[in-house]
């Protein structure tokens, strides 16, 4: 149990999702400024006297992924030598994650350089949700509580009551994912495999399981250019699914991922607020849940020295 005041201080990749966890812990979001020099270097400043305190910093290294995983460094710094007891670094999505190991020859292992930084800063602790491979926990050799936005997308799945559901991966690496789903929504499982050509398009080259007119439940960690998952729901559809469905935690949504969606034969897709989105991106087809009340909890936890092991099992509003 740590007697330091809980503070909660965030950059500017997600303040919303900051100010919702804060609303959950009823906390108030400390004040930090987070500017730029005329030459766009990052200038931060820690408004609160935090000496002392159990600091935890909010910040999905999200697009734009270099600004916004400097800023997160730059407030640990700060938060360290302001003599902070305890500085836990939440990051709801954490960029780099794909870049984890040598896929080939003279590449770096960009994830595991991150990990490096956010511990060189000074980071006690770390807090992620859906890393993209859990194993990325052990580039920190930090404690590191990994959540899952699985009780949140579940519930929101189980209320819909879809008939003749069958959960689909759409690649290979998202197999475990999905049967995880498919469990827990007492479905069918199935998986999509597909081959990377470029690091935007993707091509299917068969999907294992039986789709023919079920409705399908394709979830994945990210969406980012969409191209794996629209690719995915294309070949489920022309393959007789009824209804499709998309669903993945971290909505990057970048290149030309919104007009892959607005095409895609999908009836929704749901996603989560571990990355904003602009208002550009608002469809009637996307839905977003919120995490702040399952990441609040687990801070609430943290901050406890309580379990969380429970956070993986419940429902949760979002
Ligand atoms: C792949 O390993 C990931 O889980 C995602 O399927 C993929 O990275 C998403 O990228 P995109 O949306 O660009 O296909």
């Amino acid at each position: 149990m740590m007697h330091n005041a809980l503070q909660v201080f965030t950059g500017t990749a997600n303040r919303s999702l900051a100010e919702r966890m804060c609303e959950h812990l009823n906390v108030r979001l400390g004040n930090a400024s987070v500017t730029r020099f005329p030459d766009t270097e990052i200038r931060v400043k820690i408004e609160d006297d935090v000496r002392g305190a159990d600091a935890f910093v909010v910040q999905s290294t999200c697009p734009p992924v270099n600004e916004n995983l400097m800023e997160l460094v730059l407030l640990i710094d700060a938060l360290r030598r302001a003599s902070a007891e305890r500085i836990t670094a939440v990051i709801p999505y954490y960029g780099y994650a794909r870049q984890d190991r040598k896929d080939e020859g003279r590449v770096p292992i960009s994830a595991k350089l991150v990990a490096n930084m956010i511990t060189t800063a000074g980071a006690d602790r770390v807090l992620c949700l859906d890393l993209h491979a859990a194993q990325l926990q052990g580039f920190f050799d930090l404690p590191v509580d990994h959540l899952y936005a699985s009780p949140v997308l579940t519930r929101y799945f189980r209320r819909l009551q879809i008939p003749d559901l069958v959960v689909v991966a759409p690649d290979v690496g998202s197999s475990k994912l999905a049967r995880g789903y498919s469990k827990r929504l007492g479905a069918g499982l199935a998986i999509v495999d597909k081959r990377r050509v470029t690091d935007r398009d993707t091509e299917v080259l068969t999907v294992i399981g039986d789709v023919k007119g079920k409705n399908i439940l394709l979830i994945d960690d990210m969406i980012s250019t969409a191209g794996s998952i629209a690719a995915a729901a294309k070949s489920v559809h022309k393959l007789g699914a009824k209804e499709v469905y998309l669903a993945a935690t971290h909505p990057i949504l970048c290149g030309n991922a919104m007009e892959r969606l607005d095409e895609a034969p999908v009836r929704q897709v749901v996603v989560t607020d571990t990355i904003p989105i602009p208002e550009k991106n608002a469809r009637p087809y996307l839905k977003v849940l919120s995490v702040a009340r399952l990441l609040g909890e687990a801070v609430m936890r943290i901050h406890h020295a309580e379990s969380i092991s429970r956070l993986f099992d419940s429902e949760f509003e979002d």
